[in-house]
């Protein structure tokens, strides 16, 4: 073989290896194999000391041109890598800020999603949300609810007590007469809370928990509000009509005071393992509120009237979601919670 017909092939096996490059390295081991100091071009031109003057002369500048056109191609592959690869680490690293994650999205407490729904369902009846601190005094505790020093119903709500003498509120009815003093006559409030006991805890008993404390002053105010109101609530609540019916109950914060009950909606009344066969289901206490606490709170009693009632938040939800020991409310286990997500109303 010619030497020219050797740099042609050199040049034309250059041409198809580059074609054939896919990394950096490869294209660096295919340049030494050419044109690198002990290469191919380096070796065929050893021959060249054998030509004729006229020959040598071609054969050198035909290898200066494949030498300088092969540097050229070698440079623009090289480039051309360099582009590419950098695609490819654009396409790989980047990611769809769109792409949904609904497997890892939150959602509401069920506690919170039951606040919510009862304090929108009081406000279309024109009550106002009110909020009322969580570290109280004995008087806004007890005192002002007319609970005397050594009331005995004292012991029905057993107190963790704070330094300073201060207690945690035990129930939301506290919000009572902070209400009744914040708000001028006639009005109505709803006051959702956390509220705590100091009590051994089992399925149906909790250190904390939650209630809706409810209070409507006005001139005339009569058993047949309380009704008109507790039934509207558990309608919109439940989305069924239910029926009620009160019992006598004694709390000193009300007179007359009662135990609110509804038609168990299990089994419309005809009696059940959750009405324990009773076909009513307790639901919350209430009464008219009692002239001293109406006093307590700078309303005079001769012009105004009141009931109030205390609803159990907890219970509402663990009737909804069909949860049986309330512990689970507050556990903090996200396994637990993930079962309501999405299964609201
Ligand atoms: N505060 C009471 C409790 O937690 C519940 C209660 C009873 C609230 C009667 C009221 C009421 O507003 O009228 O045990």
């Amino acid at each position: 073989m010619s030497l020219l017909d050797r740099l042609q092939a050199l040049n034309d096996k250059a041409v198809s290896g580059l074609e054939n490059c896919e990394a950096p390295a490869e294209l660096e081991s295919l340049y030494h194999e050419i044109l690198g100091k002990k290469g191919e071009l380096t070796e065929i031109l050893k021959g060249i000391k054998d030509l004729s003057p006229e020959e040598k002369k071609h054969a050198g500048s035909r290898a200066n041109e494949i030498r300088s056109d092969l540097e050229k191609r070698f440079k623009d592959a090289q480039s051309d890598l360099k582009t590419r690869a950098m695609e490819k680490a654009l396409e790989e690293e980047s990611f769809d800020v769109l792409r949904p994650v609904s497997y890892h999205a939150g959602g509401l407490h069920p506690i919170s999603e039951v606040q919510y729904q009862v304090e929108e369902i009081f406000s279309s009846m024109g009550f106002r949300i009110m909020d009322g601190p969580e570290v109280e005094t004995d008087e806004s505790n007890f005192g002002s609810l007319n609970f005397s020093d050594d009331h005995p119903a004292r012991d029905m709500q057993d107190t963790i007590w704070v330094e300073g003498g201060n207690l945690l509120r035990t129930h939301t009815s506290t919000v009572q007469v902070r209400s009744m003093k914040m708000l001028e006559p006639p009005f109505r409030i709803v006051a959702p809370g956390r509220v705590f006991r100091f009590e051994q805890t089992d399925a149906s008993h909790e250190t904390t928990f939650h209630q809706v404390e409810g209070m409507m002053v006005d001139k005339e105010v009569s058993v047949s509000h309380l009704i008109y109101v507790m039934k509207t609530f558990l309608r919109r609540y439940f989305e069924k009509d239910v029926e009620v019916r009160l019992r006598p109950g004694y709390f000193p914060f009300v007179e007359p005071g009662f135990e609110l009950d509804f038609s168990c909606l299990v089994c419309d009344g005809k009696g059940c393992s959750v009405c324990k066969h009773s076909g009513w289901v307790e639901i919350m206490p209430c009464g008219l509120v009692h002239p001293n606490v109406l006093s307590a709170g700078g309303i005079d009693p001769s012009k105004w009237q009141g009931f109030a009632f205390g609803l159990g938040l907890s219970r509402l939800v663990m009737m909804r979601h069909k949860i049986e020991d309330i512990r689970h409310l507050l556990s903090g286990n996200m396994r637990f919670f993930k079962a309501f997500h999405g299964q609201a109303h």
